[in-house]
């Protein structure tokens, strides 16, 4: 086994308990929200976002209990932005991790409000005093990750990826539009680290450099797989986007443009975390993996 997919299955081991922790059940007449976040949260997925958190906290020493709250609230609200993206007045899409997605199993009212919880109980694990010992430190990752994901991150890309359908954009739109829809959560993950950790500076912004290129990565790769992978390997259903008529990197590039940008995209990356010397290996080996992956 290579060393990321051992080092990634640890991670969603230990990422898959703690959630299971983290969000309640309810013998209650709200019982139904508490079972559809379980369902969308627990159904697997590739835990990239926490694993970024985690292998960034990772190159300061940070310890993992002051980590994982984090870890565990980047994967719920980028869970959040998945049922909320698969509904009906969305992509309407029926299938996700393999799945039925959310309001297909529930309904699309507890579609929403699993969304919405999901989102709340993120601000409601990195501002807990049982995570990091340092209240300033949970007000700036609070703050970042507001930042990540709100009107000038996911939720204002997911706008114009929709406004996209009916509009003619360049690749500069394009690069703008998934800097944020898709780009943001990377960026809140691979800084957390050096924020947990209280480095400022060169440290920050070097992954912040890889992180921008390792969120443009992903994208690409998700748009290609869209044009090329398989429903029965990624869990969701493809050839969605030219029938949407969104705006891609595939449909501006072409699939061999899209290949070559996104290798490009990971020279970039593996070149930002230059600073941290061999500590970084497993960054490195995620920035390639973005790419190669089939799901
Ligand atoms: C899919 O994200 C949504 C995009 C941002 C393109 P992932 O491919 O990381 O989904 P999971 O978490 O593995 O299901
Ligand atoms: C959604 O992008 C990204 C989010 C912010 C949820 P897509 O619509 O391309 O994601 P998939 O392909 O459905 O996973
Ligand atoms: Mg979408
Ligand atoms: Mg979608
Ligand atoms: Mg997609």
């Amino acid at each position: 086994m290579s060393r990321l997919k051992e080092a990634m299955g640890a991670v969603a081991a230990e990422i898959n308990a703690a959630l299971d922790g983290y969000i309640p059940r309810s013998q209650d007449s709200d019982g139904r929200l508490f079972d559809a976040m379980r369902y969308s949260t627990l159904a697997g997925g590739k835990r990239l976002r926490p694993f970024l958190v985690l292998q960034s906290a990772a190159l300061f020493d940070v310890p993992p209990d002051w980590v994982m709250p984090c870890a565990a609230a980047i994967e719920m609200i980028h869970t959040y932005s998945l049922v909320h993206d698969d509904l009906p007045a969305m992509d309407n899409d029926d299938l996700r991790r393999g799945l039925p997605t959310c309001h297909k199993k529930f309904d699309d009212a507890t579609a929403i409000l699993a969304g919405d919880t999901l989102l709340t109980l993120a601000f409601e694990l990195v501002t807990a005093p049982d995570g990091h010992p340092d209240a300033a430190v949970r007000a700036e990752l609070t703050h970042q990750l507001a930042a990540a994901a709100g009107g000038g991150g996911m939720a204002g890309g997911q706008m114009m990826d929709l406004a996209a359908e009916d509009s003619t954009l360049d690749l500069a739109d394009v690069t703008r539009l998934q800097r944020r829809k898709t780009g943001a959560l990377f960026h809140f993950s691979c800084t957390a680290g050096a924020i947990l950790a209280k480095r400022g500076g060169a440290e920050r912004a070097a992954l912040g450099r890889y992180a921008e290129a390792i969120g443009l990565a992903f994208q690409i790769a998700d748009d290609l797989l869209d044009v090329e992978g398989s429903e029965a390997e990624l869990g969701k259903a493809v050839q969605k986007d030219a029938a949407a008529g969104k705006a891609t990197f595939v449909d501006l590039l072409g699939l061999e443009g899209a290949r070559s940008r996104a290798a490009q995209l990971v020279d970039d990356a593996v070149a930002a975390l230059e600073p941290f010397g061999g500590k970084a290996d497993l960054l490195s080996d995620v920035a390639r993996y973005i790419v190669a992956r089939k799901n």
